[in-house]
């Protein structure tokens, strides 16, 4: 009796070994400890063996059993703690591949721009693209019957409101007036409304980057180099381009900047409106009461603005011939830039 005992435990010590979670240790279980289990059927055994043999079987049996429950009691305590603390995960399972995003074309373009202007010492401003009527207007020297402020051309927030989307980024150029002492060297990107028919060439809602440079005596002939610098590190050096004489409520004089037309080279599509030529921005010298309605004085201080249109400039660059594309978001397109 005594030698099964030994070979039990032996067993038992063996099965011990191959316990790798709480269901072979389960099946231990079943097999040692319950009430038909091999320890229990010994026990059974004890009635028949010789007297004064009971006492030292009864003790080692009673030896092995306890030995047992604790080493089980153990690893059930481990294995439970553990699925607790890990779930049941796999980690040898492939991961699930994330496709990356990219930046927009649209945001590509305007990153480059502020690289280039950074580079030319301006610094980046931003205001709300929520405005009210002071500073999408009246500050900018809009007559108070002029045509923009038709509810055909602005989305007001509400009828007879003074709040409105703002319809260019040049409100920034007061907001920034009115924050800082000259010289002032800032560009405003941001985002612009209007309620516009849309088409090949204009959206509802589009992209702009202002700037604006106050100082004593600043000359047309700078904003002018400044433009052309910033075209030809856009474009390159080979870029043809032109100033038209314009006009905007804010600027005296004013103009607007053409370049050629890349999509067809000049010879003339739907996209320049069989002109050859594409206008990207709006430009002059700051008006007068635009300076007072910042808190500038006109007598001391002169300055340039202009305006750049986002989506035309990311047109250009790219060779996307309908605005509408930048925003149909469909991924054949975004893949390729
Ligand atoms: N705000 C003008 C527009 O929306 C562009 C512009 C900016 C023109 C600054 C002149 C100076 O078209």
């Amino acid at each position: 009796m005594l030698d099964e005992i030994k070979i039990l435990q032996n067993q038992i010590e063996q099965a011990f070994a191959l316990v790798r979670d709480i269901d072979t240790l389960e099946k231990f279980r079943l097999e040692y400890l319950v009430k038909k289990g091999k320890i229990q059927l010994l026990f059974d055994r004890l009635k028949d063996i010789p007297k004064e043999e009971k006492p030292l079987v009864g003790k080692e049996l009673n030896i092995l059993r306890k030995n047992t429950e604790e080493k089980f009691n153990e690893l059930k305590a481990k294995f439970e703690s553990q699925s607790k603390t890990q779930p049941n995960i796999d980690l040898s399972l492939p991961g699930r591949i994330m496709p990356l995003g990219s930046s927009h074309p649209v945001y590509q373009t305007m990153g480059r721009m502020i690289e280039i202007f950074i580079e030319m010492g301006f610094a980046v401003a931003e205001g709300p693209d929520i405005e009210d009527e002071f500073h999408n207007f009246d500050a900018l020297n809009f007559p108070p019957d002029h045509p923009a402020r038709d509810m055909q051309d602005t989305f007001f927030i509400e009828n007879g409101s003074n709040l409105l989307l703002r319809t260019h980024t040049s409100p920034v150029q007061i907001r920034v007036m009115q924050g800082m002492k000259p010289p002032i060297r800032s560009i405003m990107p941001g985002r612009v409304y209007r309620n516009e028919a849309i088409s090949a060439r204009s959206l509802a809602e589009f992209h702009q980057i202002e700037g604006l440079y106050i100082d004593r005596s600043v000359s047309f002939a700078e904003l002018k180099a400044t433009m052309m610098t910033f075209a030809r590190k856009m474009y390159g050096n080979n870029i043809k381009f032109r100033f038209r004489p314009s006009f905007f409520p804010f600027t005296e004089p004013s103009a607007e900047m053409d370049i050629t037309c890349f999509l067809c080279s000049g010879k003339g599509c739907r996209v320049c409106k069989y002109s050859g030529w594409l206008e990207i921005a709006g430009c002059g010298m700051v008006h007068p009461n635009v300076l007072i309605a910042g808190g500038i004085d006109p007598e001391e201080y002169t300055g340039y603005a202009f305006g750049f249109g986002i989506e035309r400039v990311t047109m250009l660059r790219t060779g996307i011939d309908d605005i509408r594309l930048l925003y149909e978001n469909d991924k054949r397109l975004l893949k390729q830039f």
